[in-house]
């Protein structure tokens, strides 16, 4: 591993602009499980049904009924985004972004630790469980911002219905932040990709396309993944050793 983390600590110093990519596999040391691959939540009780957005649209009063009455797979889930905190891997990365040497962090993560860790310019492509948005306006709002009196609650701003800020399956993403995350790829002449599985479109295509334009690309994992062919270096190991690891031999060589 020395030797990857030497290749990667000098390709990130030969680059210009180094946008990051992370996974559900960041925030696995911090007590939240991933969606594939062995111990993932979708592994154990199967990938969900693609209508997700649809049936709340048809129903967006019972969709909040349920979410407030919430059981099964998904309270085990919430209960572990609720009580997760950053740990060395996203210490990590803020670093590097304090370092000047990571300009940007997308993340398909809605777990919130980034920014809980200090990172600061983080595009949230899936959304972010502590935030609630307006489905018409995109408006977002902290959660104690907006009352649950009535269900569905309404936007302050233009009385649009409110949801969680996360992405379901079959909602489009938010094009404020998809805008954010294309203009960044398009910058980058480096991505690393952190902890992902790179399955899920369109966040998958971000590495694919700094790739193609000959930019490098640095994956850490603890397995090969669809992106691994593509890799000029891929690390394998826990993110919570890999990363600080490549942080310290990129200010020891600086
Ligand atoms: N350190 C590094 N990598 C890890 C670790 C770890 N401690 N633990 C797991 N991994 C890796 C796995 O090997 C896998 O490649 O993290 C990856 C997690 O992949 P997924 O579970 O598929 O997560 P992700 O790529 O983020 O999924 C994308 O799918 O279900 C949707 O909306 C959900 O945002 C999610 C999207």
């Amino acid at each position: 591993m020395g030797n990857d983390i030497e290749r990667a600590g000098k390709l990130i110093l030969a680059s210009e602009y180094v946008v990051g990519l992370t996974g559900a596999g960041i925030s696995v040391e911090s007590g939240i499980r991933p969606f594939r691959g062995p111990g993932g939540l979708w592994t154990e009780h199967g990938e969900p049904p693609m209508d997700g957005y649809q049936r709340f649209q048809a129903d967006p009063k019972k969709h909040w009924e349920e979410i407030i009455k919430r059981s099964g797979v998904t309270s085990d889930f919430v209960q572990a985004l609720e009580s997760a905190r950053p740990h060395p891997a996203h210490y990590a990365l803020a670093e590097l972004e304090e370092l000047g040497l990571l300009k940007y962090l997308i993340t398909q993560n809605i777990d919130n630790l980034h920014l809980a860790a200090g990172s600061k310019k983080v595009a949230e492509i899936h959304g972010n469980v502590q935030k609630l948005r307006c489905v018409a306006c995109n408006a977002r709002y902290e959660r104690d911002e907006i009352s649950l009196e009535t269900l569905p609650p309404r936007c302050p701003r233009c009385d649009g219905i409110i949801k969680s800020d996360t992405v379901m399956f079959g909602e489009p993403i938010p094009l404020d932040v998809l805008r954010t995350c294309q203009q960044e790829t398009r910058k980058a002449d480096c991505m690393l990709a952190v902890g992902t599985s790179a399955f899920v479109y369109p966040a998958a295509a971000f590495p694919q396309e700094v790739k193609s334009k000959g930019g490098a690309l640095i994956e850490f994992d603890l397995y090969e993944t669809a992106l691994t062919p593509l890799c000029d270096v891929s690390i394998r190991g826990k993110a919570g050793e890999t990363l600080p690891q490549l942080v310290d031999y990129i200010k020891a060589i600086r």
